[in-house]
């Protein structure tokens, strides 16, 4: 009998039904023993939510500082699990408040100390810095990164900057004004997340979880937008003076925070567009570099 464990944390249910759909072929192996494990904070964030709330998770997401979380029940810390399928969402380009608090818990550390880890995201489309951050609390924790599959919104970057905002406000999945594109992963592309879980739980199986994630990336787990990969790392560097700013000068944080929203705004629809053309232009000369960039980043 293996045990493996499904943690995720979720505030639309999104990522709650990526979970249960990557665990469908663990459910149905009769000598797995499958747990679900839901992250829950002390102080929940708010769902829909508003401006204010939105922007004001911002320096704390991209800095990690972590929130209190409720504790683990004992029961799952003393299991030695074979395998943690771990479900995380992206907030600010970087690990989400409440996976980053798990992933730097006493608990947290208990639990994946020297156990292979498939990290399993679902987010607008910008992870892959996110990603580069969870290696590094994994690696911290002592756990072993086996596998990584990245559900996102496969329609454009900008649409998908107005259907989020409008879902993450109002809590509800729907076609914006009736003509934008339904919000998030695709209800297709989570419904057939199955396939994912049956490449894992066959790795699991077979005791070849170190061959996994090509398998994974074979079966389109992991597209990568080489515009995404440079926008993504370009607004780290900027989000850190930002952040570092906001969360220093407490005493301005809601000020600040404002001219953060503005800057954020023409990033968006200003900047972007500028980077996504110089990026189509000097696209034939890069072709090596994100070549290799590509392989990287769809490992783990
Ligand atoms: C505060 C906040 C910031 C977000 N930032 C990003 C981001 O930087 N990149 C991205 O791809 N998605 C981002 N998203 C979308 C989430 O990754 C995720 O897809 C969405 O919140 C749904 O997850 P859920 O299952 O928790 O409801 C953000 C969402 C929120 C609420």
């Amino acid at each position: 009998m293996k045990n493996v464990l499904v943690i995720y944390y979720s505030q639309s249910g999104q990522l709650e039904s990526i979970a249960q759909n990557v665990s469908k072929p663990f459910l149905e192996s009769e000598d797995i023993k499958l747990t679900f494990y839901e992250i829950q904070l002390e102080k929940p964030f708010p769902f829909p939510w508003n401006k204010d709330s939105f922007f004001d998770a911002f320096p704390e997401s991209f800095l990690q500082i972590p929130a209190t979380l409720k504790p683990v029940p004992d029961e799952i810390l003393n299991t030695k699990f074979d395998l943690v399928l771990f479900h995380y969402q992206v907030w600010y380009l970087s690990p989400s408040i409440p996976i980053n608090s798990f992933l730097k818990s006493n608990d947290a550390k208990k639990i994946l100390n020297g156990t292979p880890v498939i990290t399993i995201s679902g987010s607008r489309n910008m992870w892959i810095m996110a990603q580069e951050k969870i290696k590094v609390l994994l690696k911290e924790a002592n756990a072993d990164l086996v596998g990584n599959i990245a559900l996102v919104d496969r329609v454009g970057n900008l649409i998908s900057v107005i259907t989020i905002v409008e879902w993450m406000f109002s809590g509800v999945k729907k076609k914006y004004l009736g003509i934008f594109p339904l919000p998030g992963v695709s209800e297709k592309d989570i419904r057939e997340s199955d396939q994912f879980g049956k490449i894992m739980a066959d790795a699991l199986h077979q005791n070849n979880l170190a061959n996994l994630q090509p398998k994974l990336v074979a079966a389109g787990g992991v597209r990568i937008s080489s515009y995404l990969v440079t926008v993504d790392k370009t607004a780290n560097k900027i989000f850190n003076k930002w952040s570092n700013l906001i969360y220093k000068n407490q005493k301005n944080r809601k000020k600040l925070l404002k001219v953060f929203n503005v800057y954020l705004f023409l990033a968006i629809w200003l900047i972007s567009p500028i980077v996504y053309i110089l990026h189509l232009i000097t696209y034939p000369l890069k072709l090596t570099k994100i070549k290799k960039e590509t392989q990287y980043y769809q490992g783990v």
